[in-house]
Protein backbone atom coordinates (compact mmCIF):
# COMPACT_ATOMS: atom_id res chain seq x y z
CA UNK A 1 0.00 0.00 0.00
CA UNK A 2 1.35 3.31 -0.29
CA UNK A 3 0.51 7.05 0.18
CA UNK A 4 0.54 10.25 -2.39
CA UNK A 5 0.12 13.32 -0.74
CA UNK A 6 -1.00 16.37 -2.83
CA UNK A 7 -0.13 20.11 -1.10
CA UNK A 8 -3.56 21.69 -2.10
CA UNK A 9 -4.35 25.63 -2.09
CA UNK A 10 -2.89 28.81 -0.25
CA UNK A 11 -3.89 27.22 2.65
CA UNK A 12 -1.59 24.20 2.00
CA UNK A 13 -4.06 21.44 2.84
CA UNK A 14 -2.82 17.83 2.70
CA UNK A 15 -4.61 15.49 0.40
CA UNK A 16 -3.98 11.89 0.48
CA UNK A 17 -4.30 9.42 -1.75
CA UNK A 18 -4.00 5.64 -0.15
CA UNK A 19 -3.66 3.10 -3.11
CA UNK A 20 -1.98 -0.07 -4.65
CA UNK A 21 -0.80 0.73 -7.81
CA UNK A 22 -3.08 -0.76 -10.15
CA UNK A 23 -5.79 -1.34 -7.83
CA UNK A 24 -8.33 0.62 -5.16
CA UNK A 25 -7.70 3.53 -3.89
CA UNK A 26 -9.36 5.89 -1.14
CA UNK A 27 -8.92 9.69 -1.47
CA UNK A 28 -8.75 11.74 1.80
CA UNK A 29 -9.46 15.21 1.80
CA UNK A 30 -9.37 16.72 -1.46
CA UNK A 31 -9.12 20.42 -1.56
CA UNK A 32 -8.03 21.95 -4.90
CA UNK A 33 -7.04 20.44 -8.02
CA UNK A 34 -9.42 17.67 -8.74
CA UNK A 35 -7.40 17.66 -12.07
CA UNK A 36 -4.29 16.82 -10.82
CA UNK A 37 -5.68 14.35 -8.43
CA UNK A 38 -7.98 12.24 -11.45
CA UNK A 39 -4.90 12.75 -13.65
CA UNK A 40 -3.09 10.53 -10.64
CA UNK A 41 -5.65 8.06 -10.94
CA UNK A 42 -5.25 7.49 -14.26
CA UNK A 43 -1.50 7.71 -14.35
CA UNK A 44 -1.59 4.66 -11.88
CA UNK A 45 -4.48 2.70 -13.11
CA UNK A 46 -6.57 3.02 -9.66
CA UNK A 47 -10.24 2.97 -9.29
CA UNK A 48 -11.26 5.37 -6.26
CA UNK A 49 -13.67 3.51 -3.85
CA UNK A 50 -14.26 6.58 -2.53
CA UNK A 51 -13.65 10.08 -0.83
CA UNK A 52 -13.27 9.94 2.77
CA UNK A 53 -13.14 13.31 5.06
CA UNK A 54 -12.07 13.91 7.76
CA UNK A 55 -14.27 17.13 8.36
CA UNK A 56 -16.08 19.71 6.53
CA UNK A 57 -13.66 22.83 6.35
CA UNK A 58 -13.39 24.73 2.68
CA UNK A 59 -9.53 24.05 2.44
CA UNK A 60 -10.44 19.88 2.36
CA UNK A 61 -13.40 19.55 -0.03
CA UNK A 62 -12.87 21.92 -2.79
CA UNK A 63 -11.45 19.25 -4.95
CA UNK A 64 -14.70 16.83 -4.59
CA UNK A 65 -16.91 18.27 -7.15
CA UNK A 66 -14.28 18.07 -9.80
CA UNK A 67 -13.25 14.46 -8.47
CA UNK A 68 -17.26 13.58 -8.99
CA UNK A 69 -17.35 14.84 -12.59
CA UNK A 70 -15.00 12.00 -13.39
CA UNK A 71 -15.89 8.70 -10.90
CA UNK A 72 -19.34 8.07 -9.26
CA UNK A 73 -18.06 7.28 -5.90
CA UNK A 74 -19.41 7.98 -2.30
CA UNK A 75 -18.33 10.92 -0.30
CA UNK A 76 -18.64 9.82 4.10
CA UNK A 77 -18.17 12.28 6.37
CA UNK A 78 -18.85 12.14 10.01
CA UNK A 79 -22.72 11.91 10.36
CA UNK A 80 -22.50 15.02 12.85
CA UNK A 81 -21.86 16.96 9.99
CA UNK A 82 -23.53 15.81 6.89
CA UNK A 83 -26.00 19.19 7.19
CA UNK A 84 -23.06 20.94 6.86
CA UNK A 85 -21.97 19.99 2.94
CA UNK A 86 -24.39 21.33 0.36
CA UNK A 87 -23.54 17.57 -1.50
CA UNK A 88 -24.91 14.12 -0.93
CA UNK A 89 -23.03 12.71 1.31
CA UNK A 90 -22.58 9.23 3.34
CA UNK A 91 -22.50 9.34 7.35
CA UNK A 92 -19.82 7.60 9.42
CA UNK A 93 -19.31 7.26 12.60
CA UNK A 94 -16.59 6.19 15.15
CA UNK A 95 -15.43 2.98 15.19
CA UNK A 96 -16.44 2.23 11.17
CA UNK A 97 -14.35 0.20 9.02
CA UNK A 98 -13.16 1.14 5.42
CA UNK A 99 -11.26 -1.84 3.67
CA UNK A 100 -8.72 -1.55 1.24
CA UNK A 101 -6.91 -4.57 0.08
CA UNK A 102 -5.02 -5.85 2.84
CA UNK A 103 -5.38 -2.51 4.91
CA UNK A 104 -8.27 -0.81 7.04
CA UNK A 105 -9.19 2.36 8.16
CA UNK A 106 -11.37 2.68 11.42
CA UNK A 107 -12.92 6.09 11.82
CA UNK A 108 -12.07 7.49 15.54
CA UNK A 109 -14.32 10.31 16.07
CA UNK A 110 -11.69 13.08 17.20
CA UNK A 111 -14.15 16.40 17.84
CA UNK A 112 -12.66 19.67 19.07
CA UNK A 113 -11.56 21.71 15.71
CA UNK A 114 -15.09 20.71 14.77
CA UNK A 115 -18.07 18.30 15.72
CA UNK A 116 -17.78 16.12 13.48
CA UNK A 117 -13.82 15.83 12.83
CA UNK A 118 -12.40 11.96 12.74
CA UNK A 119 -9.38 10.72 12.35
CA UNK A 120 -8.47 7.49 10.00
CA UNK A 121 -6.34 5.04 11.99
CA UNK A 122 -4.65 2.04 9.48
CA UNK A 123 -3.28 -0.72 12.37
CA UNK A 124 -1.81 -2.69 9.59
CA UNK A 125 0.33 0.16 8.71
CA UNK A 126 0.81 1.99 11.95
CA UNK A 127 -0.12 5.22 10.68
CA UNK A 128 -3.23 8.05 11.22
CA UNK A 129 -4.92 10.37 9.00
CA UNK A 130 -5.36 12.89 11.79
CA UNK A 131 -6.95 15.82 9.72
CA UNK A 132 -6.59 19.02 11.75
CA UNK A 133 -7.02 17.37 15.23
CA UNK A 134 -2.99 16.83 15.55
CA UNK A 135 -0.46 18.40 13.35
CA UNK A 136 2.90 17.41 14.03
CA UNK A 137 3.98 20.74 16.00
CA UNK A 138 0.73 22.06 16.18
CA UNK A 139 -3.03 20.99 17.11
CA UNK A 140 -5.98 22.26 15.04
CA UNK A 141 -7.80 25.86 16.08
CA UNK A 142 -10.94 25.30 17.73
CA UNK A 143 -12.41 28.59 17.32
CA UNK A 144 -14.49 28.19 14.69
CA UNK A 145 -18.21 26.85 14.33
CA UNK A 146 -18.64 23.52 15.68
CA UNK A 147 -15.36 23.58 17.65
CA UNK A 148 -14.73 23.29 21.52
CA UNK A 149 -11.20 23.41 23.24
CA UNK A 150 -12.10 21.09 25.92
CA UNK A 151 -13.29 18.25 23.08
CA UNK A 152 -10.01 18.79 21.46
CA UNK A 153 -8.76 18.28 25.25
CA UNK A 154 -10.71 15.15 25.16
CA UNK A 155 -9.68 14.03 21.83
CA UNK A 156 -5.64 14.17 22.60
CA UNK A 157 -6.33 12.95 25.88
CA UNK A 158 -8.83 10.01 26.14
CA UNK A 159 -8.39 9.25 22.64
CA UNK A 160 -5.11 9.81 20.55
CA UNK A 161 -2.92 9.59 23.54
CA UNK A 162 -3.47 6.33 23.92
CA UNK A 163 -1.99 5.35 20.25
CA UNK A 164 1.62 3.79 20.37
CA UNK A 165 5.12 6.50 20.02
CA UNK A 166 5.58 4.40 16.39
CA UNK A 167 2.18 5.67 14.96
CA UNK A 168 2.88 7.64 12.25
CA UNK A 169 0.81 10.86 11.92
CA UNK A 170 -0.13 12.04 8.22
CA UNK A 171 -1.98 15.19 9.16
CA UNK A 172 -4.51 17.84 7.08
CA UNK A 173 -1.76 20.42 7.01
CA UNK A 174 2.65 20.34 7.39
CA UNK A 175 4.48 16.97 7.55
CA UNK A 176 4.40 13.94 8.81
CA UNK A 177 5.45 12.85 12.26
CA UNK A 178 5.02 10.08 15.01
CA UNK A 179 3.31 10.58 18.65
CA UNK A 180 6.77 9.75 19.50
CA UNK A 181 7.79 13.22 18.08
CA UNK A 182 4.43 14.72 18.79
CA UNK A 183 4.77 14.05 22.51
CA UNK A 184 8.16 15.67 22.71
CA UNK A 185 7.86 18.38 20.82
CA UNK A 186 4.40 19.40 20.41
CA UNK A 187 3.81 21.79 22.52
CA UNK A 188 0.20 22.77 22.21
CA UNK A 189 -0.25 18.65 22.24
CA UNK A 190 1.65 19.08 25.67
CA UNK A 191 -0.42 22.08 27.01
CA UNK A 192 -3.73 20.42 26.06
CA UNK A 193 -2.25 17.14 27.81
CA UNK A 194 -1.70 18.82 30.80
CA UNK A 195 -5.04 20.24 30.81
CA UNK A 196 -6.61 16.46 30.44
CA UNK A 197 -4.13 15.67 33.40
CA UNK A 198 -5.48 18.25 35.86
CA UNK A 199 -9.39 17.67 34.60
CA UNK A 200 -8.78 13.86 35.59
CA UNK A 201 -8.10 14.63 39.39
FE1 LIG B 1 -10.05 22.53 9.24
Amino acid sequence: MEIKRFVCGDIEENCYILYEEGSECFIIDPGEGAGRICRFMKEHDLQPKAVLLTHHHHDHISAIGGILKEYDIPVYIHEAEQWRLPLSTEGMKDGDVFELGDCSLTVVHTPGHSEGSVCFLCPEMNIAFTGDCVFSDEIGYTIFDGGSKWAMIDSIGGIIDKWDDSVVLYPGHFGTADMAYVRENNTDYRKAMKRYMERQK
